[in-house]
This record gives structure tokens, sequence and C-alpha cells, in this order.
């Protein structure tokens, strides 16, 4: 199987500096509270924070889609949601990938019914073509074309998430 590479590991690791220089710009006086979306979103939050030199806290829920990431979805179950209370706080969501839209929907209106102070959305890619539903984006690291993604992140099968860049996968090959 042919991967071919679209976003190195040194351009996302610019890129998650100049992230995180833009939340630092936005937050640093607000002990925000970031949540990771997991699976995919585990790497990026990681290498996020390591660059937030300034006080936050960070949690995580799980959620899944039924059916593939090849085929059309809509509806999302939750598998584990973060315990802390939103009241009060400052939240910042941060996700791999953006598609149709419908998990971040899920994820963000859920959120919001609990008052946060304030509630917004980081995301690493945005593959914009894809959207169905509209999801407010307030930091996006890179738009992306329309084709199969792994690494960073980014699963095929639970396979290839370790991967340093971001790679293409070619769908003809991958059933092959
Ligand atoms: C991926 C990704 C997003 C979602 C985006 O998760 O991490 O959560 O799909 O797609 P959408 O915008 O069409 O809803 P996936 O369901 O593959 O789970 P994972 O993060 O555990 O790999």
């Amino acid at each position: 199987m042919k991967l071919k590479i679209l976003i190195k590991e040194k351009e996302i690791k610019n890129r998650v500096k100049e992230l995180a220089e833009e939340i630092k710009k936005d937050y640093k006086d607000k002990n925000p509270l970031l949540i990771g979306i997991l699976k995919g979103g585990f790497m990026f939050l990681s290498d996020l924070i390591r660059n937030l030199n300034f006080p936050h806290e960070i949690d995580f829920i799980r959620v899944a889609s039924y059916g593939s990431r090849t085929v059309s979805r809509g509806k999302v179950r939750w598998i584990m949601k973060s315990k802390t209370p939103l009241k009060q706080r400052h939240v910042l969501i941060i996700e791999d990938i953006v598609d149709t839209g419908y998990t971040l929907k899920k994820i963000y209106t859920q959120l919001k019914r609990q008052k946060p102070l304030s509630c917004r959305i980081c995301v690493f890619l945005d593959k914009f073509d894809r959207r169905k539903v509209k999801v407010p984006l307030h930091y996006v690291g890179f738009k992306v074309p329309d084709f199969f993604l792994v690494g960073y992140g980014l699963d095929f099968n639970e396979k290839f998430r370790y991967l340093k860049d971001i790679r293409i996968i070619d769908m003809e090959e991958k059933n092959g």
C-alpha cells in the first residue's frame, strides 16, 4: 500500500507552534480547559500543550461514528464523557479533523448545554469539501483536500495513527 506525504512533520510542527501562539494570545489569563477528542485528537493535543507555556487544564471525551470514514455518517455515539464541570470554564475543543462536521457539531452542542463561559473549536485538519453541517471553527491548522488521510492521530482501520506526517492512502490500492 502506497502512502503519499501530504503534510510533512516539519510543517506540522511549525503550524502547531503558530496555533499555540494564537491560543496563548486569547487564553493566557483564562486557565482554559482543553478537551481532546479521542482517539484521533490525542497527538495534536499533546503536541499543542507542549507549546502552551501558560496555565491550562486538559480532559478528554471519546465518541464514535456509525459506519466507516469513507461513507456518509451522521450518527455519533458517546463512549466516554468528560467529568470536569464546564460552568465558569473557558472550553477549547481539540480535534484532529473535521469532515462532514457531524462529530464536532454534536460535541459542540452538547458541551455548550453545560453553559461554559466560552466554547471554541480548534481543529488541525479541515476537509472543507465534505462538510454536511455547519460548525464554527475558531482555529484551523490546515485546509485539506478530500483524500483519505492517515497519520498524526488519524487511522485507517486503527492503523497508521503513529505516523509523524499526514499521508494520503490511495483508495484504489487499499482495497486491492
Ligand atoms: C474521525 C475524526 C473526527 C471525525 C470527523 O474520528 O477524529 O472525530 O472522524 O468526521 P466528521 O466530521 O465526518 O464527523 P473517527 O470516527 O474515525 O474516530 P477516531 O477519532 O477514534 O479515529
